[in-house]
């Protein structure tokens, strides 16, 4: 089966199209990122209007550099949620519609499991079951993965995401959006020792995680630091050191508690170079298979959408043509397959 997928749950359209035998054929991305830089942060109306101009186009330039005519897809993927509610629909919109017009099925994917999902487009797949670590922008959370579609959410973060405390703190640094790649570069030229973070809530039991009081911790030590580019370096070093070392506590502890061997990071902060580098030590030091996404499939992208929508049409999943977009969706909601 050949399936064109169809990502445009926030700021990026992203199209792929995974064939279930040959695996991806092609994907694109169209990141709206210039887009909302000077607002900030992604602006929702200017991100649905964005997708509607750029999705058809995105489409065609897929199937042309898979080498295939729309005659050729044999099944529709596209997220249906969650997201920002006018991005899902004009993703849900085109989806449904062309699946309709070419008389094939269609499956609403959600976002997360894209992202869960996304090491399996490697060479070297994780087997289940697996602890997954999903840290994107809008969530963080642990999850044991029996199989697809059969996910216990062991903890999340009661406020910030990951990926958010990233970029509301770049932010404070005067960074560009989104900063979390930008700080994690700033970070490169910070020094250990000059500043302490705190790691959040790994004094007491549980997985449940908390960023937000990172970001206001970095707010009053650049208000009380020089300015310097070197002091920014250096804070930007030390709230990466508390948020990975944070994740990395979390990590050990779903693992000891499940007695699962095999870790899976995937979202966007999983492109983050110093977590994959903590969570390589602890494979070493624990014995831990370590699994991730190559770095373009740990943000958001079409490719993740097409191979989760792939495994669920495989199975039988369908949707109907009334099917809503679901902006908030729990993770383990979901049917297993
Ligand atoms: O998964 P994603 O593309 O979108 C959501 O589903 O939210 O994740 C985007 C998030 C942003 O917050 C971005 O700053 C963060 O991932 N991110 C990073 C890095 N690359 C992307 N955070 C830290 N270090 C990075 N290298
Ligand atoms: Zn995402």
């Amino acid at each position: 089966m050949k399936i064109l997928g169809i990502e445009t749950s926030c700021d990026e359209t992203g199209i792929a199209i995974y064939d279930t035998n040959e695996g991806l054929l092609a994907h694109e991305l169209y990141s709206q990122v210039k887009l909302h830089a000077d607002y900030g942060g992604v602006v929702p109306e200017l991100a649905s209007r964005d997708h509607v101009r750029k999705i058809v186009p995105l489409v065609k330039r897929t199937i042309a550099a898979a080498k295939l005519h729309s005659d050729d897809i044999d099944g529709i993927a596209y997220t249906r949620g969650p997201g920002l509610v006018g991005a899902l629909l004009v993703g849900s919109s085109v989806g449904r519609s062309l699946a309709y017009a070419w008389d094939i099925p269609a499956v609403g994917v959600h976002h997360m499991e894209g992202h869960l999902l996304a090491p399996m487009l490697d060479d070297n797949p994780p087997d289940f079951p697996f602890i997954a670590l999903l840290v994107s922008g809008g969530h963080s959370m642990i999850v044991d993965v029996q199989g697809i579609g059969q996910y216990e959410v062991l903890g999340e973060s009661l406020d910030d995401a990951a990926g958010e405390a990233f970029d509301k703190t770049a932010k404070l640094l005067g960074l560009d959006y989104p900063g979390g790649p930008l700080l994690a570069k700033l970070a490169e030229k910070g020094e250990a020792g000059h500043y302490q973070f705190p790691r959040p809530m790994t004094s007491r039991p549980g997985l449940d995680m908390s960023f937000s009081g990172l970001k206001t911790f970095a707010a009053n030590t650049i208000s009380a630091c020089d300015g310097s580019e070197q002091a920014k370096a250096n804070i930007a070093f030390a709230f990466q050191e508390a948020v990975v070392d944070t994740l990395l506590i979390k990590c050990q502890r779903a693992l000891k508690q499940t007695k699962q061997k095999r870790l899976v990071i995937a979202g966007g902060v999983s492109a983050n170079k110093q977590l994959r580098a903590s969570l390589q030590d602890l494979s070493k030091r624990k014995g831990i298979e370590v699994y991730y996404p190559a770095f373009e499939y740990c943000t958001d992208n079409g490719a993740m959408i097409a191979y989760a929508g792939a495994q669920r049409l495989m199975a039988g999943e369908r949707i109907g043509l009334n099917a809503k977009a679901m902006p908030r969706w729990p993770l383990d909601s979901l049917s297993a397959i």
